[in-house]
């Protein structure tokens, strides 16, 4: 490369974005273009661009959702920063259907859709107008940048991996469709034209034509009421003046309605669900407080969120301005919160501040899981905070156990021959939120927490990566001190495989009261008494669960059940550990729950452990088969790609599905 369009482009860009005509936004870095990184551990594989030759700044898209053909369509329009004289662009696709690519004037632009490349799709390369003879500013002696706008002109397929279309009967009210988008990790290149790479920031702003009455919502400011538009259809207008990396771009349709919980926030959801919804995230302001003083202002303007048809694949997706969740967390109680807590603390980790390519996983997710407890710990208090730290720390022990220690899928940043999606969720979830919970500790609570919050103001709307991250810690809170280096094993956390040994165990005592009652029951088989069940939180019901002995006969099932009434549990994460134990180990009763629990939700972290379950034994494996065959296409891509692979799922043509 000549030179690092990112850096030295920094006051050329405050003019380009001036003269774009961009919308004024309420930002500290108003009007700015997002630097990208050159280093070669930002690099992110899975992108087919080529940023530092020529990027994507702004992306104004003009769509029409069409719920007869599944398909997303209309045109995107462009800005482009690109290099002293490059003569192309590179997109990402993803089996998009392009007709036509312009430039501003409406002149054909040349264009090319190359080779799919198995789960990364296809570059679509774009040959640029022909350099203006007025060059761009000059950024430094010789070196110039040309700013393009070209105009895609394009449609979905209808098996967009990124979107999913649902029938009336997959939603609580029967009788509209609804479609939402995922676009995590690089799916949104199958319905949105540009660069998918999480380094590549981009404002972007949309109209979005949909049938009336439904409504839509975007990962974006919207813009007033809908407008009429032809028979039976309106448009809704929404903005995004913050640079975000394009995963974050995201749409939801459907006859859903608003409920607002206060003044900066609120909840969409189907009617038949808004009250429920509603009740459920009422301590959503409490929440934003905690976690502004905790790291420092929220700089999105609303936190609004959308809780989805259980087809739902995620517990809960963190787009800003709106977060997407399931409606499988709905317990009644508050007691599935910590979830809302991590996609609101995503807005500063891993919206704010995010990782540059998908082997920092630990950065967004790590940081963020340490994060939401912080915010569990101020609203719902210490012991809550301690106890689903417990629950992390035991998912983590588990997980490497169940791997092997010096495993590559278990370091936190993903080494070179590992691919960035085979990293484990335990290895970036539980063991980020223990690492960081480690430093705290060394450090001390005050001295980390002024760190944290000047590391995400810092990098405000930039990417980051591991090793800025270290060296950040380095350079502002060990210096020289040696023996504190030493210490806190940084290195070992974050290229390490397996548990360090300076790891900060969960107190003792969180789970002290069911740890007992796990000894009882194992050693002679005395179970809780109902009352005491009741009386357990959330936490602890699922401690209790998730530490029962392997092997339990039917006999001693049966009496679980009856005796804590497991499977009249309203909350489903509860729900899911009796039925994973009981399917596990054989248990003919608790199948036609499961089959109803499947047939209905969709959330991946639900559904792969109940098939993997009754893969397990003889027994199970022709339920599972039988019960896929009917679930199977009401699954999200992600939730079927991972069963399939479990099943080993056969296609009518013999194929197995699995890659
Ligand atoms: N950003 C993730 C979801 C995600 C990660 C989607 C990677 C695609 C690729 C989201 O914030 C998340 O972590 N969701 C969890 C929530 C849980 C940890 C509280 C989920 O869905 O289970
Ligand atoms: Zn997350």
């Amino acid at each position: 490369m000549r030179f690092n369009v990112s850096f030295l482009l920094a006051p050329f860009l405050f003019l380009l974005a001036g003269c774009g005509g961009l919308v004024s936004q309420d930002t500290a870095k108003q009007g700015e273009i997002a630097p990208i990184l050159t280093s070669e551990e930002a690099f992110d594989d899975q992108t087919f661009a080529k940023p530092q030759e020529a990027r994507v700044t702004h992306i104004d898209m003009d769509l029409a959702l069409d719920f007869d053909e599944k398909t997303i369509g209309g045109t995107a329009t462009l800005d482009v920063l690109a290099a002293d004289l490059a003569s192309e662009i590179i997109l990402d696709s993803n089996g998009l259907r392009v007709s036509a690519v312009t430039d501003e004037a409406g002149n054909a632009l040349k264009f090319d859709l190359g080779e799919t490349v198995e789960g990364k799709g296809e570059p679509f390369t774009i040959q640029l107008p022909a350099q203006k003879l007025e060059r761009g500013a000059e950024l430094a002696e010789g070196e110039f940048a040309a700013t393009h706008r070209i105009v895609v002109e394009y449609m979905s397929a209808p098996q967009a991996e990124a979107l999913q279309w649902l029938s009336p009967e997959q939603t609580a009210g029967g009788t509209h469709p609804f479609v939402f988008s995922q676009g995590q990790a690089i799916n949104n290149r199958a319905w949105i034209p540009t660069q998918d790479s999480p380094g590549i920031r981009q404002t972007w702003q949309a109209v979005i034509s949909a049938p009336e009455p439904l409504n839509v919502v975007m990962s974006g400011v919207i813009q007033g009421d809908p407008e009429p538009e032809g028979e039976n259809r309106h448009n809704f207008r929404f903005v995004m003046n913050n640079p975000v990396p394009p995963y974050l771009i995201a749409i939801a349709a459907g006859n859903i309605q608003f409920s607002e919980l206060g003044p900066r926030s609120g909840v969409w959801a189907e009617p038949e669900v808004i009250e429920a919804a509603a009740q459920e995230v009422g301590d959503t302001e409490e929440m934003i407080d905690a976690g502004i003083a905790l790291f420092g202002d929220y700089r999105w303007g609303r936190y609004d969120m959308i809780i989805l048809p259980p087809a739902f694949p995620y517990g809960g997706m963190e787009n800003p301005v709106m977060t997407f969740l399931t409606p499988t967390f709905i317990a009644g109680d508050r007691s599935n919160n910590g979830l809302v807590a991590h996609e609101l603390a995503h807005s500063w980790s891993g919206n704010l501040t995010t990782y540059s390519s998908w082997r920092d996983g630990w950065l967004n997710e790590g940081v963020t899981s340490y994060f939401e407890n912080r915010i569990v710990e101020e609203v719902y208090g210490k012991e809550r905070a301690e106890q689903e730290y417990a629950l992390s720390y035991a998912g983590l022990v588990d997980g490497i156990q169940e791997v092997g220690s010096d495993s590559p899928v278990t370091a936190m940043r993903t080494p070179d021959a590992t691919s960035p999606f085979d990293t484990k969720g335990f290895a970036i979830y539980d063991k980020g939120t223990v690492f960081l919970r480690t430093v705290e500790n060394i450090i001390g609570r005050k001295k980390f927490d002024t760190w944290l919050t000047q590391w995400f103001d810092s990098h405000a709307f930039e990417p980051v990566t591991s090793e800025m991250f270290l060296a950040d810690l380095r350079k502002k809170l060990i210096g020289d001190d040696a023996e504190l280096e030493k210490r806190l094993m940084l290195d070992a956390w974050v290229y390490g495989t397996g548990l360090p040994e300076n790891a900060w165990k969960p107190d003792s005592k969180a789970f002290a009261e069911v740890d007992s009652a796990v000894a009882a029951y194992a050693n002679v088989g005395t179970l809780p008494d109902i009352e005491v069940w009741r009386d357990w939180t959330a936490a602890e019901q699922r401690r209790f669960l998730e530490e029962l002995p392997q092997d339990l006969s039917n006999e001693q099932l049966a009496a679980l059940n009856a005796t804590l009434e497991l499977s009249q549990t309203g909350n489903n994460e509860v729900l899911f550990l009796w039925l994973e134990v009981a399917l596990r180990n054989e248990y003919g009763p608790a199948v036609q729950q499961a089959e109803r629990f499947l047939a209905k939700v969709g959330r991946n972290k639900f559904v792969s452990p109940l098939f993997t379950a009754l893969n397990e034994t003889e027994w199970g494996k022709p339920i599972a088969q039988r019960i896929y065959a009917e679930t199977r296409s009401s699954y999200h891509a992600y939730t079927r790609g991972n069963v399939d692979k479990t099943l080993l799922f056969k296609t009518s043509a013999g194929t197995a599905l699995s890659d």
